[in-house]
This record gives structure tokens, sequence and C-alpha cells, in this order.
């Protein structure tokens, strides 16, 4: 049978997956934010009121405003604004879900508050400033993880405002655990530093890891709760594929050459570790290692790594992948696909092989760029779709949709696929 790759995929898709579709629960065509009021829509750079002392440097420009990450906590979304472009108020912000039914549009509110995430107008660095956050992370001490990267990303003009951070928040009370300076030796810039995984021995909130995976390096970066201590790991696994770097997203081609781009964990063993699941965005391999090597900050200096990174297989063509979460209630990763504008999975009791990946749900209008999928204490599947090949190489129709957050719960979303048992 003749038929172009893209396609066979797609027809092996709808005649195998059976589980029960994401939910298309909110959807946005531009963002809005509580804060500020209706008629700044009619003027290109309305100034965020109270904090911005220069007018134009805090503005909010709506259609640069691109949602990046989404995270749920007990009825708080927490939605990302990274800085990519100018006229972005706040980077960290939250939906409150009670306020919320499906197929609304609702407006941001900052988290915690306006202050921490205005950008001041003479670019100041402050410790207790935000400049730039991509996507979140929780862990099982109620606490939310992210890294400020400290940097404005505006095309061709790139500003370090101030160091990039780990912050990590306490939900219970919203109020700041930990702030840790990355230091230069680590990295010189935050740009590559794009999400954070928690890594907690269970019962042992203090003895916290987290895991940066860094896609401009490329490298692993590890920072101890503990400790306050960071090093970082390097190997050849964290490259992109050069085979797996071009791609053809609702009608944008390009080549993208990010290294490695997500890390999830396993469950834990009886020993306490788990197993880091990495890969690079651009590439179709699924990589890991253990905790056990990466909280070791000697393993971190050998010169080799022996065989302690592994390489596990190929997802398969096409199967390029930007964010991943593994579920432990269903044993399942699940991959955000970039390149098929849907989500897979892959059960980890089976054997990583490509005829074990399964896209479980695919729309080329709807789920153009998934940019991050989480799952909550509830076992929900929670992903961002942004567009974002479109608002880069091309421009967004501001009078369609163009940010959707999607949910489902993890069982369901795989009932009667080969992701189930
Ligand atoms: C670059 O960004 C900085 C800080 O945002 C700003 O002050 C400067 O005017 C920008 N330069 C250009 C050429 O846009
Ligand atoms: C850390 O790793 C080094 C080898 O790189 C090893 O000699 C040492 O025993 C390890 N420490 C722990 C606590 O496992």
């Amino acid at each position: 049978m003749f038929c172009p790759a893209k396609f066979c995929i797609l027809l092996f898709a709808v005649k195998f997956a059976s589980g029960l579709e994401f939910e298309e629960f909110i959807r946005w065509k531009q963002v809005a934010y509580e804060s500020i009021p209706d008629a700044s829509y009619l003027t290109p750079d309305f100034v965020f009121p109270e904090y911005a002392a220069v007018p134009g440097d805090d503005s909010y420009i709506p259609y640069n405003n691109v949602p990046q990450g989404v995270n749920h906590y007990k009825g708080r979304l927490f939605i990302t604004m990274p800085r990519r472009s100018p006229g972005v108020p706040s980077t960290l912000n939250y939906i409150d879900l009670k306020q919320t039914k499906a197929g609304d549009s609702p407006r941001l509110k900052s988290y915690p508050n306006a202050e921490i995430n205005s950008l001041r107008s003479t670019l100041k660095p402050g410790q207790k400033r935000l400049i730039s956050v991509y996507r979140t992370r929780l862990d099982p001490c109620h606490r939310l993880w992210f890294v400020d990267t400290g940097m404005l990303e505006y095309p061709n003009n790139r500003t370090q405002v101030q160091r990039p951070s780990i912050w990590i928040m306490n939900l219970l009370t919203d109020e700041v655990i930990s702030r840790y300076e990355v230091p230069e030796s680590i990295v010189v810039e935050g740009r590559g530093l794009v999400s954070i995984t928690p890594d907690i021995t269970k019962g042992k909130c203090d003895e916290a890891y987290g895991y940066i995976p860094d896609l401009v390096q490329p490298a692993l970066h590890v920072y101890s709760l503990k400790d306050n201590r960071m090093w970082t790991f390097r190997h050849n696994y964290f490259y992109f594929d050069p085979q797996s770097g071009d791609y053809n997203i609702a009608g944008q081609q390009f080549q993208w050459r990010d290294g490695i781009f997500s890390i999830t964990l396993g469950d834990e063993n009886k020993e306490g570790f788990r197993d880091a699941y990495f890969h690079p965005l651009s590439s179709t391999s699924e990589f890991a290692v253990s905790t056990k090597v990466l909280r070791n900050e000697t393993n971190a200096r050998r010169p080799h790594q022996g065989e302690d990174f592994k390489l596990l297989g190929a997802r398969g063509k096409d199967m390029e992948s930007s964010v991943h979460v593994y579920d432990p209630h269903t044993k399942v990763l699940f991959y955000a696909q970039i390149a098929l504008s849907g989500i897979g999975c892959w059960n980890t009791q089976k054997r990583f092989a490509s005829q074990n990946h399964h896209l479980i749900h695919q729309n080329l209008q709807t789920m153009i760029y998934p940019s991050d999928i989480t799952v909550d204490m509830d076992g929900t599947l929670w992903a961002m779709t942004n567009s974002m090949p479109v608002f880069i190489y091309s421009k967004l129709d501001t009078n369609q949709y163009n940010f959707r957050v999607w949910r489902q719960e993890a069982g369901k979303a795989i009932q009667g696929t080969g992701c189930a048992l």
C-alpha cells in the first residue's frame, strides 16, 4: 500500500485509538488578565497599573501573550507566560477553577501577586521579582517548583535582567520557601532552563532535589534543596538528533536543534531511587538514568558515565516530544507530541518499542504545538497547546482560538488503547 509516511500514521491512530479523547476545557483567542480592563485592548501598549513607572516598559500587548505551561493544584490551574516578546504583564498566573466552566476563556490572575510578576521600567534586578517562567511542577509536600530564567527573550534582543533562580513556593500559604540563584559556573544565561522536575524521597520534604534539563548547553543540572547546591551532568544523550530536527507543523516548515527538554520520574524503588526518563526535543529517542546517579555530585565530575545513562529506544518517526510526564496510577508515560499535534503514550510495564507507543489524541487544527503536559494528584492529565510555530514563523489569527487547555483522566485516556495493560 502506498501512502506518505505521515498519513499512514494518521490512519493507524484513527483506527486503533479508542480511549476517551481529551476534553477541550478552556481556550483563548488572546489571553487577558484580571487586573487589566477591557478597554486596554484598544490601545496597543497599555501600561500595567500600579507598578510600572514609565509607560511602555510594562505594557500589555495582547498578541504577544503566548501561554506555555499548565499545572493543576486543588482548584487552581497555573498558567505560565514566558516573556518571549514585549508586552507580557505577568509571567506566573493561575485560574480559579471554581469560577471556570468548559468553553470559557478565563482571565489570568497573577501568582502569588502582581508585584512579584511586574517588570520594572528600569529593568532593575530584584530578588522578589519574576522575569520569565516557562513551566511549573508540584511535589507531594504541597510545593510549587519553577525556574525563573531571569531573561527577556525578545526576538533579536535577549536581555538577562537578573540571574536565573529556582523557586519553591508553599501552596498552602502562597509563601516563598526558597529562592536559589543559579551560579554563573552552572549557566551563563537562563534561557535554556524551561522546566524543573522535583524529586522527593517519601516523607522527607527537606531532602528534595530538582532536575533541570538545559536544552541550550545541553546539560542536566541537579539542585539539592538540603545542601542548597547545584551540579551539572553532561552526556552525549542530551544532544538533538540531526535526523529528527525538521518539522512541518500547521503549515510551517522549520528546523530546530533543541537538546534535552523534559525529565519525568518513575516510581520509587526499594532503595528510594527512581528512573529519570528524559529526551531531547529534536529527537525521537528516549533515555533513562537512575536518580541514584544524579543525586551524587561526585558522579557529575566523572569523565565517563559508564552504562549509567541508558538508551531505551526510539518512539518512531515524527514522534518528537516536547514534554512528557509519568502517571504513577496507570504507570504510563504521556508525551506531548509536537510533530503530530497530539498526545501519545507508552506503558512503562511494556517493552520500549515503537509498536508499544500510541497516539491517543490528535487534532491538526486544534492541538497545534502541545507545549506542556502534567498530571495532578487525582490522576487527571492537563495539557496546553499554544500554536507556537505559527506565532514564531507566521501570524496567529486573533479571530480564532489559538491557545487551549485540555484535560482527561489518565485511566480513561488509555482505556482500550495499546497503553492499557
Ligand atoms: C533591547 O531590550 C532592552 C531591554 O528590554 C531595551 O532597553 C532596548 O531598547 C532594546 N533594544 C532594541 C534594539 O530593541
Ligand atoms: C558517589 O559516587 C562516587 C563515584 O562517582 C562513589 O565513589 C561514591 O561512593 C558515591 N557516594 C554515594 C553516597 O553513593
